[in-house]
């Protein structure tokens, strides 16, 4: 039993003052002179906001790169989100070219359940199609809990689907009340530019850079967006890396396509320039698909839509590839993995460029790092909100603790830590994951499977009340005629 007392509970439309008695794993009551247990263990919250923990819906452990995988998996990965504040991650399941999904999926189970020390749930990527693939969707979704599936318009050969593949998932994602993800990039055009600065001599870290130009981003997106408009089912747009990307989101959502842009942590605070440096480890950590722009404004361009809901979530993309994996590409761009990290930063960053700079409320900051998602893949109110009958998943958020961000002293198991040298005003003092103290002024505090996979349910009201209403307006219908006459 555990007493948060003399915070200030931030959700993402109300802010106020009251203690929070936690249970059990779940918040008991809120409000004040709470009597408690003897034995209750009391947090002094004076001075800290008590908001939900973060919900980071983009990361990937223990991913399977080539013959390997990412450094970090489900135990030092959660461990790195704990450390952030973030208290419930949702990772990609990732089928092999002709590969089931639910072997795929049951495999990923295998690898997290045991290791993972917040709560968690999946995506599922659709990497090639088949009658066996659209049945195994509605498996997933109805003895699963998946309500989202992430398309590639980019990797080539492997991952990539055409366009009328996209249009299948995505008709079948409407079918079955799910979320078609997508990572929006012109799969084509990058083969091609690759194959011609290879030729020029262009191996090294700046070509991955130059073989995919924000516009080719802005056009997967428009297809996507555009696609989605048309076959009436919600998209969210993962890796929302750039102006040109977040342009095309803004024009979906007045044209009414429901749409959902997600900036990371990387396209919010980094550009593309350490990507030329001269020390190739250093220029191959910030290598990531798309692209971390090499334009300035970017940035602040994302953090002002996300101030404003023309953007409206936020992830990491984590992914952890040590320097002797991304070494695999010394020689030649393409054969590098992508990847950065952030799921240990992404909430200190958009604090610190959001809220900091006067762009984010506290209260926009807790919906952009937890309540959306929570929305999106709908566990809310279990998650995403600090509500009476809510998981105790909570971060007491310190706006006075400053800390740089660095290699030295993160958890993930990267050599090099992307956002380097940042300093970040505001930081978790405290993380309570399952209504345990996971995170204290002592250190961390986390348990290898003390987190349990959270099923998602289809048909999220927040994602799917409009596309119903529109399913039922819709009249499609072929015009009735009269034979043409008989020739002789
Ligand atoms: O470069 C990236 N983004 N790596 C992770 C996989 C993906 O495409 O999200
Ligand atoms: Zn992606
Ligand atoms: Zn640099
Ligand atoms: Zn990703």
């Amino acid at each position: 039993m555990l007493l948060i007392k003399g915070g200030k509970v931030v959700n993402a439309d109300e802010t106020f003052q009251a203690d929070v008695f936690i249970e059990d794993g779940v918040i008991k009551a809120i409000g004040h002179d709470l009597v408690c247990p003897r034995e209750t263990r009391v947090i002094n919250a004076d001075g800290l906001l008590v908001m939900p923990g973060g919900i980071d819906a983009h990361v990937h452990m223990q991913m399977p790169i080539f013959d390997s995988a990412t450094v970090d998996d489900f135990y030092t990965g959660t461990r790195a989100a704990l450390a952030g504040g973030t208290t419930m991650i949702i990772d990609f399941v990732v089928p092999k070219l002709g590969e089931s999904l639910l072997a795929a999926y049951d495999r990923w189970r295998s690898w997290a359940d045991g290791k993972v020390c917040c709560d968690y749930s999946l995506h599922v990527a659709i990497t090639w199609w088949s009658d066996v693939v659209r049945e195994e969707m509605g498996v997933l979704t109805k003895e699963r809990g998946v309500n989202s599936f992430k398309t590639f318009m980019a990797y080539k050969g492997y991952l990539m689907l055409n366009d009328p593949e996209l249009y299948a998932v995505f008709s079948r994602c409407k079918e079955l009340g799910a979320l078609a993800m997508v990572h929006a990039e012109n799969g084509n055009f990058i083969e091609e530019k690759s194959k011609e600065l290879l030729e020029m001599g262009i191996v090294g870290p700046e070509g991955h850079l130059m073989s995919r130009p924000e516009e080719i981003e802005g056009e997967a997106t428009n297809r996507a967006v555009t696609l989605g408009g048309l076959i009436n089912c919600p998209v969210y747009i993962v890796h929302v890396m750039s102006r040109s990307a977040a342009d095309v989101i803004v024009q979906g959502l007045k044209r009414g396509v429901v749409v959902y842009g997600e900036p990371i942590g990387a396209s919010l605070a980094l550009t593309g320039h350490h990507c030329y440096h001269a020390d190739w480890r250093h220029a191959a950590a910030y290598i990531m698909s798309p692209p971390i722009r090499e334009d300035p404004s970017t940035p602040a361009y994302l953090m002002d839509l996300l101030a404003c809901n023309l953007l409206h979530t936020t992830g990491s993309d984590h992914c952890a590839c040590s320097v002797s994996q991304k070494a695999r590409g010394y020689s030649n761009f393409t054969q590098m993995p992508n990847g950065v990290t952030g799921v240990e930063e992404r909430m200190s960053i958009v604090w610190q460029k959001g809220v900091r700079t006067g762009k984010l409320t506290p209260n926009r900051f807790v919906e952009v790092t937890s309540t959306t998602n929570a929305k999106i893949f709908n566990v809310y109110p279990r998650k995403g909100r600090v509500s009476v009958g809510s998981d105790a998943d909570l971060v007491l958020w310190d706006p006075s603790m400053v800390r740089v961000l660095s290699a030295k002293t993160h958890q993930t198991r990267v050599e090099i830590n992307v956002f380097e040298g940042i300093e970040c005003h505001g930081g978790p003092k405290y993380v309570i994951a399952g209504g345990k103290v996971v995170v204290d002024p002592e250190g961390l505090h986390v348990t290898a499977g003390a987190g349990r996979f959270v099923p998602n349910d289809c048909f999220s009201d927040f994602v799917y009340n409009r596309i119903e209403e529109r399913e039922k307006l819709k009249v499609t219908k072929g015009v009735e005629r009269s034979p043409p006459p008989k020739t002789a």
